[in-house]
């Protein structure tokens, strides 16, 4: 429709040419200026008319039907004013699936608020083009949780949390897609009043799917959130694909964007997030408490993502480690203009481990520091933590690491407690920022180099040539580099 008003549009184009001439012809030469303010006249009315045609006439993309029972929200009563709280409309739509055995429940073009609110298994969640579900702002509309198993407490206070806006536990075969509409969790009140110190309890994530398998979030957008944005924890099969995410990059604390916690087999593909704290932060729960809950984060595939975060990092594992992170593939990441590329935090007191991690394919864009690994993140839950409980970390390779605008490119900061073992950069070529010596900083690190790699590595690597035959083994795995450059 939109392409034959245009045709239509174009000929007017003509059409007027034709007239002025013909109007030449009949009338004396005073009536040109008249007829050509008429015809300029005729086009900016046309010209107007295709802009409100655009705005006004395109039909809404038609919601596909995904299962065999498919409800609209405004069956329920909902109403989509940005006024009216639409919590009992959405129990009672998903109330009703869960009576039927599954179905998909769409969410229309409208600003929905509501409170928080239950998922239910084999329900599809569908947010049209410009939904919006509006997470109510008031605490008190938030219902209390007890804390995660494999933290014992809220992440910021003891005792219960904040449940998340829209929350899931024990499900199966769950999704949330759209075109491309929104969960927007109204997070700026939720952030002043943190740092104000107002609120007793930890904030809620946006999204919270707990001890659930066979998940899919794809197609919208998350924004927002007061606390980490999309938390899918102790879950199996969760496939996160072609989402937005969007927090402000700072004056929005604790905003990650996903958080894998203890997940077994997990693919987040080709999306986008731009936030307040990391992209995505992997992690397996808190020093003793995780340790005892022992669910580790495995099988967990990142490809295609591009990540903005100015204050932490672009893709983190920890600090929360305790019951292990192994077999993560990242691969085809963008960072750019962000605080740091990818990071591994821990401390003393986490136990678990950090195994079994490939990079590949990293391009970073602008960053302060590229590669992390910090092992004195010293935040615990209590003092009961086990300072004999160690973390390892080993078997982490890096393969195509390109970059530009990068200061510090590598910092990988073991100890003695908790040596970084086997890690192998390959195919290094990242533009620095900063011409000071010491750029590759090492110190607790065994590991090597295959070929030549830019910057040149710190001495604590062993060097191998491109066949992969040892030219020169480090003297010195625990020097550490002399100049610590914490502020950068
Ligand atoms: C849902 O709304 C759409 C239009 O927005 C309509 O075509 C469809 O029939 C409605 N479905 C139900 C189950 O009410
Ligand atoms: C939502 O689920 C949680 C956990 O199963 C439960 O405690 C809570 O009562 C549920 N809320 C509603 C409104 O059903
Ligand atoms: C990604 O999402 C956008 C917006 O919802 C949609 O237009 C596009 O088709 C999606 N891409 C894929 C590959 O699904
Ligand atoms: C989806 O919406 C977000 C926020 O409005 C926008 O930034 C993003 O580009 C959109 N995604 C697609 C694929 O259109
Ligand atoms: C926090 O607790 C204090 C003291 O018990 C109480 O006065 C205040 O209203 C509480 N604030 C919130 C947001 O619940
Ligand atoms: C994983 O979940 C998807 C739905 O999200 C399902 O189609 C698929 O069969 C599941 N795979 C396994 C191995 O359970
Ligand atoms: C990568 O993700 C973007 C969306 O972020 C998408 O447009 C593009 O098609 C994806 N590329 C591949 C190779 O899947
Ligand atoms: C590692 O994870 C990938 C998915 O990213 C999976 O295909 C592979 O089987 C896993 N490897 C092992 C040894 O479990
Ligand atoms: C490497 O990742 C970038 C995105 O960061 C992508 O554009 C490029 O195609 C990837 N290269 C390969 C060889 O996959
Ligand atoms: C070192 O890590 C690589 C993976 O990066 C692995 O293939 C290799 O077996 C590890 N070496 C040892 C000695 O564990
Ligand atoms: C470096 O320190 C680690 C642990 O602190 C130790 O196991 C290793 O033997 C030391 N290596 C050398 C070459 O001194």
């Amino acid at each position: 429709m939109a392409d034959s008003f245009r045709f239509q549009y174009r000929n007017s184009n003509n059409f007027r040419f034709d007239y002025k001439r013909s109007l030449s012809l009949l009338f004396p030469s005073r009536w040109i200026p008249l007829s050509l303010i008429w015809a300029i006249g005729f086009i900016l009315i046309v010209a107007w008319q295709r802009t409100a045609f655009d705005r006004f006439w395109i039909p809404p993309r038609s919601i596909p039907s995904l299962r065999s029972l498919v409800f609209n929200l405004t069956d329920f009563g909902a109403v989509g004013d940005g006024v009216t709280l639409n919590t009992k409309a959405f129990e009672r739509a998903v109330a009703e699936i869960r009576k039927r055995g599954g179905g998909q429940l769409n969410v229309e073009a409208g600003r929905w608020l509501t409170a928080p609110f239950n998922l239910t298994s084999h329900m599809t969640l569908f947010l049209a083009e410009n939904s919006v579900v509006l997470g109510i702002d008031d605490e008190n509309h938030w219902p209390l949780m007890p804390p995660l198993p494999s933290y014992g407490y809220g992440r910021e206070c003891p005792g219960p949390r904040y449940g998340s806006l829209i929350h899931g536990q024990n499900l199966k075969d769950v999704v949330i897609t759209g075109h491309n509409g929104t969960i927007n969790g109204q997070g700026k009140t939720w952030w002043i009043k943190y740092r104000k110190k107002l609120l007793n309890h930890t904030r809620g994530p946006l999204v919270q799917l707990m001890w659930s398998r066979d998940i899919q979030i794809s197609d919208i957008t998350l924004r927002d959130s007061p606390f980490w944005t999309l938390h899918p924890y102790d879950c199996q099969n969760i496939t996160i694909r072609n989402i937005t995410i969007l927090a402000p990059l700072s004056d929005a604390p604790n905003t990650d964007g996903i958080d894998p916690d203890s997940c077994v087999n997990m693919v987040i593909e080709n999306s986008y997030i731009s936030v307040g704290d990391d992209g995505i932060a992997i992690k397996s729960g808190w020093d003793q408490y995780g340790i005892a809950y022992a669910q580790p984060s495995t099988n967990i595939l990142i490809r295609n993502v591009t990540v903005r975060s100015m204050i932490s990092a672009g893709v983190s594992i920890g600090s929360e480690m305790s019951g292990g992170v192994s077999n993560v593939t990242v691969e085809n990441l963008l960072v750019w203009n962000s605080k740091r590329g990818i990071r591994i935090k821990t401390s003393v007191g986490r136990g678990g481990y950090v195994r079994q991690i490939s990079y590949r394919n990293l391009t970073l864009e602008n960053v302060r520091v590229g590669i992390v690994m910090k092992t004195d993140y010293n935040e615990h839950p209590d003092e009961g933590y086990n300072p004999n409980a160690l973390p390892v970390i080993e078997d982490i390779s890096f393969n195509g690491i390109r970059g530009q605008g990068v200061r510090i490119p590598v910092r990988i900061y073991g100890s003695q407690e908790i040596p970084v073992r086997n890690v192998t950069f390959q195919d290094m070529l990242v533009g620095i920022t900063y011409k000071k010596k010491r750029i590759f900083q090492c110190s607790f690190v065994q590991g090597r180099v295959i070929g030549k790699i830019f910057p040149k590595p710190c001495e604590n690597l062993d060097l191998y040539d491109e066949e992969g035959r040892l030219v020169k083994k480090s003297m010195s795995q625990n020097s550490s580099t002399d100049t610590i450059d914490y502020d950068s």
